[in-house]
């Protein structure tokens, strides 16, 4: 077992990186004093992993319940939490319930933000398996729900007690889901570090990764988000701002495409092509840095073009919606070279509009 404590004012936790499901009993006895646990998921994941993870909790005699909704994007909303709130007092839920999120990101985000909810807050736990959410969504305690106007609309700051992430998940993982988390791995290769993206450089085709490259891998975008997450928990300094690289461009194409075109990691990847033809037509990175970034993106196997119905005026007031922007102005986080990115960066809306409409055309 290896583990990174995210440090924080209060409620610092662990990230626990192991394939023993003894070690996530360990911890839920070591971290919550409570026998009481409900399980959140989804179809996808509850097919494969529910009923053997209530088997280990059931044998040390917790006291389980569980509510799974239909996998996806779509179900991010406030009528799934509706349900869910319902579900939770029909079955007697009371404050000394754990939570545990098993799933990706959207069962992560909609669990963390039923818990910080839910009778005023219960204790919650992640259990990601998905690669988007070991690297990225279930650190941090990001939770929340879209509207149909607006992704992440509504939510909550709210930290785990710990994260429980065992790479086996990744098992039975598709490979489009794969991708969706190289789009966030590399994200954090571009904003923070030279050496990693030369890493993944060299990576084999994507196909044939082993579980020790993904375990490499995860471990290291976990250290970046901790570090950043210590530094500035509620994004108020500029720094977790970083890790939205990508994402302002991504979540407007994901909203445009009521959230069933793209998957949040090729949304991203989408939004990262978007900044670096942005910066380096405003000269704030070099031709180098442009190129050497799309042919990564390429190397990874995404796809670069964007087939939309719509105008660029369409994307650019919806970007303006994003929770970054201030009096509809975008701030930008925009790469200045490999392994650094910078935020709080304005644009002309007339040069944006160009960027845009070069490259959905
Ligand atoms: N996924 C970006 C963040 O947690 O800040």
């Amino acid at each position: 077992m290896k583990f990174i404590n995210l440090k924080l004012k209060a409620n610092s936790y662990p990230i626990i990186f192991s394939d023993d499901y003894g070690d996530l009993l360990c911890c839920l006895k070591k971290y919550l004093n409570s026998k009481s646990v409900f399980l959140i998921s989804d179809s996808n994941v509850s097919k494969i992993y529910l009923e053997k993870i209530i088997n280990i909790l059931k044998k040390e005699k917790f006291k389980t319940e569980n509510f799974v909704f239909k996998a996806g994007e779509k179900s991010k909303n406030i009528k799934t939490l509706v349900e869910i709130y319902n579900y939770a007092l029909k079955v007697g839920l009371d404050r000394k319930t754990v939570v545990i999120a098993l799933g990706g990101g959207v069962v992560g985000d909609v669990a963390g933000f039923f818990a910080s909810t839910f009778m005023r807050g219960l204790n919650f736990v992640q259990i990601p398996t998905t690669l988007l959410a070991m690297v990225d969504s279930s650190i941090g305690g990001k939770t929340g729900v879209n509207l149909e106007t607006g992704k992440n609309i509504v939510g909550t700051f709210y930290q785990p007690k710990f994260v429980y992430i065992n790479s086996n998940f990744l098992k039975t993982l598709e490979i489009n889901h794969i991708k969706n988390g190289m789009g966030e791995v590399l994200k954090y290769a571009i904003a923070f570090s030279h050496k990693f993206f030369k890493e993944l450089n060299l990576l084999p085709d994507k196909s044939i990764f082993t579980l020790s490259d993904f375990d490499n891998i995860i471990y290291k975008c976990c250290k970046f988000k901790a570090k950043i997450v210590e530094e500035d928990e509620k994004e108020k300094k500029g720094v977790r701002e970083l890790l939205n690289l990508g994402h302002t461009f991504g979540h407007a194409l994901e909203t445009i495409t009521k959230y069933k075109k793209y998957l949040h990691g090729e949304a991203v990847v989408l939004g990262i092509l978007f900044v670096v033809k942005l910066a380096n037509k405003i000269k704030f990175c070099d031709d180098d840095t442009k190129s050497n970034i799309e042919k990564i993106i390429l190397n990874l196997g995404f796809n670069t073009k964007i087939n939309l119905k719509t105008d660029a005026k369409n994307i650019l007031s919806l970007m303006k919606k994003d929770k970054k922007s201030v009096s509809k102005t975008i701030r930008f986080v925009l790469p200045q070279k490999i392994g650094k990115a910078v935020s709080h960066i304005e644009v002309d809306d007339k040069i944006i509009l160009e960027v845009i409409k070069d490259f959905i055309r």
